[in-house]
């Protein structure tokens, strides 16, 4: 018996890093997925590799227009949509002097308005079907301030704080809606922004004393998808070795 046995799942971002390790344990525990994503070789990869219960759908979150054929193939295929992991989202960093409006427009459009489409998107199956989970990736960006990093935590504030207002909304209709909040995770996101060494900089102010791996965040997304987290709705969790407990003087 697996613990998402009979539900259909879409993740987005699912080609890599923390999608691609929450699509496997989706699978793993019965469900059939849609790995929703832009990259599209490494999409298919994954969705070979994980078989019949697996499907890619080349798919930008951040484009209204192809939401509505993404839930329709999943619904197709493989049933009525329980659960959306909305999880796509892109990283930059930039100082706000210097910061070009057209790249904090990009996070936004990919980190909020993805978050929003999708949520959007998926509330008439799960209505319809009786119920769903959500669940938005926010951040530790979302929960506390970094230098340089303005326009993206503002995405991930943002979808903090759409989780609430959604998780309250939807909640009577018997669907809901949580937020993850990733500490530092070993992902080619963050591998692009120093390798080695950023990672060893990072574990070294985790109290933990190491930085996350996909492995950490993939169960919080099986549990927060399963029936046993059924009375979690509005909440925040920090997966983060601790990072956020600070008020920085003791780190
Ligand atoms: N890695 C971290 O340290 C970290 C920390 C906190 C939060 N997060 C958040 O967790 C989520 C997953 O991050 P990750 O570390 O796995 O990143 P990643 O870059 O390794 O993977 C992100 C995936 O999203 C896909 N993607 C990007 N733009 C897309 C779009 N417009 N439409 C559909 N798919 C798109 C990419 O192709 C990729 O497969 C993101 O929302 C990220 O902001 C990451």
């Amino acid at each position: 018996m697996g613990r998402l046995d009979n539900k259909t799942a879409i993740v987005t971002g699912g080609a890599m890093g923390q999608g691609a390790e929450i699509a496997r344990a989706y699978v793993a525990e019965g469900a059939r997925v849609v790995i929703a994503d832009v990259a599209k070789e490494q999409g298919q990869s994954l969705a070979d590799e994980l078989g019949g219960a697996a499907h890619f759908a080349h798919h930008d979150v951040s484009d209204a227009g192809s939401w509505a054929s993404v839930v329709d193939d999943a619904n197709a295929r493989f049933g009525p949509v329980d659960v959306l992991a909305n999880n796509a989202g892109i990283l930059r960093f930039g100082d706000i002097e210097r910061m070009p409006a057209e790249e904090v427009e990009l996070l936004w459009r990919v980190n909020q308005l993805g978050c929003f489409l999708g949520m959007q998107a998926v509330t008439r199956t799960m209505r319809k079907n009786g119920g769903g989970s959500i669940i938005n990736a926010s951040s530790v960006e979302g929960l506390a301030g970094m230098p340089s990093c303005t326009a993206y935590a503002a995405t991930k504030w943002a979808i903090r704080g759409m989780t609430k207002c959604a998780a309250m909304e939807l909640g009577p209709k018997g669907i809901r809606v949580n937020s993850v909040h990733p500490g530092m995770i070993d992902t080619p996101m963050t591998r692009v922004h120093g390798g080695d060494a950023a990672m060893e900089y990072g574990a070294s102010k985790v109290p933990l004393r190491r930085v996350g791996t996909p492995g950490d965040i993939a169960p919080v997304y099986v549990f927060l998808a399963s029936d046993e987290s059924s009375y979690i709705n509005g909440a925040e969790i920090a997966v983060d070795g601790g990072v956020t407990s600070t008020h920085a003087f003791g780190a």
